[in-house]
């Protein structure tokens, strides 16, 4: 029998990378998934693929994601796990960032985890209980430069994740996992403007590659399987060992990014 066979489970930003991973990891385990994300198209994809719900929300919107929990718990008939996991950031100097973008970029990574829990913690409660796991960063335990809003946040969300612990044990665990560099649509681009990536990261690396959304949803799956019964509050590094080095983005700001301001160089 699989790991999560009977759970019902909401992921959100399911359409790609990390969270398309873990619906797929989810279903294998025997449970039944939805898929929520902004681009709807890539959420029917992910779906269509494991059998699973599909849905189109923005996790900023609070009650547009409000509803569509409770259209996909609906759906599963029943909701026992919940993945906060949509996110993502560009970068620029921390004087430098329009104050729209930092909210935006807050908002998503932090209020949409805050939103998802506001969403999803009372149907939670009314089946019994369950396991959260939001997406923090090692942007949040190891920061570089170039990247405070998303760090700040991602920050905001370890913190959320410990006081929700504290708040819902022990009907309801809630743990995150913070990836390092891991290949997905997010970090595309950055591996790309890295020359010769792959054998940078993987020597910066004790594991000695860049991670994939894999290695990611198999923690996810553990955090939420019964094999962590007795882990709450925590935030789980998978990373690969790169912070025993330093971050992956480290350098890349004053490398590619900066420009235009010689006073800070
Ligand atoms: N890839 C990495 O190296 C890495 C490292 C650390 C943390 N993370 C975190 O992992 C999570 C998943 O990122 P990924 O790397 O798989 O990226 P990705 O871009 O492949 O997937 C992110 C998904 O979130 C969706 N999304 C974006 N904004 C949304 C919104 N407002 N509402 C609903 N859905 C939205 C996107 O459409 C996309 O499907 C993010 O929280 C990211 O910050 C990624």
């Amino acid at each position: 029998m699989g790991l999560l066979h009977g759970r019902h489970a909401v992921v959100t930003g399911g359409g790609s990378g990390i969270g398309r991973a873990v619906c797929r990891r989810f279903a294998a385990e025997g449970a039944k998934v939805a898929a929520l994300d902004i681009d709807g198209d890539s959420a029917r994809e992910t779906a269509k693929e494991i059998e699973g719900v599909a849905l189109t929300v923005d996790v900023t919107d609070a009650e547009a994601l409000r509803a569509a929990v409770d259209t996909a718990v609906e759906s599963l008939g029943g909701l026992s796990i919940l993945v906060n996991n949509a996110g993502g950031s560009t970068m620029a100097g921390l004087a430098d960032w329009d104050p729209d973008e930092w909210d935006r970029i807050v908002r998503l990574n932090l209020t949409g985890v805050f939103n998802g829990m506001r969403a999803g913690v009372p149907h939670l409660l009314a089946g019994g209980g369950g396991a959260v796991v939001n997406t923090a960063s090692i942007s949040a335990t190891r920061p570089s430069a170039g990247e405070t809003p998303y760090s700040a946040a991602k920050a905001g969300v370890i913190a959320l994740t410990a006081s929700a612990a504290l708040e819902y044990g022990p009907v309801i665990r809630v743990n995150a996992v913070a990836p390092g560099m891991i290949r997905t649509n997010l970090t595309r681009p950055l591996l790309e403007i890295v020359p010769d990536a792959d054998a940078l990261y993987g020597r910066l690396t004790p594991a000695a590659r860049v991670g994939e959304p894999e290695d990611v949803a198999d923690v996810v799956t553990f955090l939420c399987s019964d094999l962590a019964r007795f882990v709450t509050g925590q935030t789980l590094v998978v990373d690969g060992g790169m912070t025993l080095h330093g971050a992956g983005v480290d350098g890349l700001f004053d490398r590619f990014f900066r420009g235009g301001h010689p006073h800070q160089r």
